[in-house]
């Protein structure tokens, strides 16, 4: 269960007729994206497509220790998110998942390699364009290694595509070889992904994703919720408020900011608008950036995602959850006092259902703000000029 709270924190900062006036908008901004061809990922997913993920995901087990994922950005925040936040932070049993593909790093790529030597492993790479520099050469080192290691039939039962249905190298490979390959549908972009092969293959491995599925659209019961959080978002935009930051105070949610920053920042921050978004982790973070909340630039909103209840450790007459949302609780007062907003969203607990309906929520709200920043929700253009530089840098080079 989600629970919503844009009101105990944010009403003071907000103009009731400006937020009126927003809300009435909201046929039209419904309309606009129900008339959106990138809304693919509100259609429900193939369940010839989710028993295909299942059984390749129980041949990677049977013939791999481990599966190595390549992909950037949208291809596996979501994926790598809920594996660190349904994984035990010790003594972790789950079948080995590896995130590769994110750096440059000569480094992580040297030790990644050497740690493959010794292990068997199923390779997944995911790219819907097929010419992401960063996936490709990340590819091209662990192919090298996987011809040392195994014979091309071994290889052509390893490799998994996860890439546009037609278009792209990757396609093209697949055509070649036939490995095994997933879509992703032409409707739906990176960031707008969890629906996808992309991430549910990766996440087959240990999860029950039946259950991530059924979550998912259950988050389309927000979508009022979702247009509301969006236009408080854009009111305090315009009061100035140019940053949020969601905070969290599990510690096993980083990767999920991580995958709520790409996606609110690629989604709004074009036409020199957007919001900025950050993220902090909660108490860690207020011995840093708590004193610039607090009292530095008053740019700063912030959105929390709460946890009802967790494991039950007595402390004293207390329990330490308690404890945790307590301090929580009072975080938001004393920033709240600091002329910061706080929205709340409160999960009754981190289950599967629970972060993929969440997942829908934020996804639909991103879309909604595109809408009313006047941006294309879908769209990433200056990302590509940072890959031109490169390009051409390395064609000088
Ligand atoms: O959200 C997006 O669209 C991007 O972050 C992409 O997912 C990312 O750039 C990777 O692209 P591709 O899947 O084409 O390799």
């Amino acid at each position: 269960m989600l629970k919503f709270d844009f009101s105990t924190y944010v009403d003071s900062f907000i103009n009731k007729e400006e937020l009126d006036d927003l809300l009435e908008k909201k046929d039209n901004i419904f309309e606009k994206f129900n008339n959106d061809y990138m809304t693919g990922w509100t259609k429900q997913i193939d369940e010839d497509v989710i028993k295909n993920i299942i059984r390749v995901s129980e041949k990677i087990k049977s013939n791999s220790e481990c599966l190595v994922v390549i992909g950037i950005g949208g291809s596996f925040l979501g994926a790598c998110a809920f594996q660190e936040m349904f994984s035990r932070y010790f003594n972790n049993d789950n079948f080995k998942v590896i995130f590769a593909g994110t750096t440059y790093s000569s480094k992580y790529m040297t030790e990644l390699l050497e740690y493959l030597e010794n292990v068997d492993f199923s390779l997944n790479v995911i790219s819907k364009s097929g010419t992401t520099m960063e996936t490709n050469i990340t590819y091209h080192y662990i192919k090298e290694l996987m011809k040392k290691k195994y014979s091309d039939e071994e290889i052509k039962d390893r490799i998994i595509m996860t890439t546009d249905k037609v278009k792209g190298k990757l396609r093209e490979e697949v055509n070649d070889i036939g490995y095994e390959s997933f879509e992703i549908p032409d409707d739906i972009g990176g960031r707008y992904s969890f629906m996808t092969p992309a991430h549910l293959l990766p996440l087959a491995l240990n999860y029950d994703i039946e259950k991530i599925v059924e979550g998912y659209y259950s988050g389309s019961d927000f979508i009022n919720t979702a247009y509301k959080y969006a236009c408080i978002r854009n009111l305090l935009f315009n009061k100035g408020k140019y940053v949020e930051n969601f905070c969290v105070s599990e510690a096993n949610m980083v990767y999920f900011q991580e995958w709520l920053k790409q996606l609110f920042g690629e989604t709004e921050g074009k036409n020199r608008v957007g919001i900025l978004p950050m993220s902090t982790l909660y108490t860690r973070d207020l011995h840093s950036l708590g004193q610039f909340i607090q009292e530095g630039n008053n740019i700063i909103f912030e959105t929390f995602i709460k946890v009802e209840k967790s494991n039950e450790l007595k402390y004293e007459d207390s329990d330490l959850h308690s404890i945790n949302n307590l301090v929580i609780d009072s975080v938001m007062r004393a920033h709240n006092k600091g002329d910061v907003p706080c929205n709340i969203i409160t999960m009754d607990e981190v289950s599967l259902e629970n972060v993929s309906s969440l997942m829908y929520f934020f996804m639909l709200s991103a879309a909604f703000s595109g809408y009313l920043f006047g941006v294309d929700p879908f769209n990433q253009p200056g990302v590509e000029v940072y890959k031109e530089e490169v390009r051409n840098s390395l064609n000088k080079g």
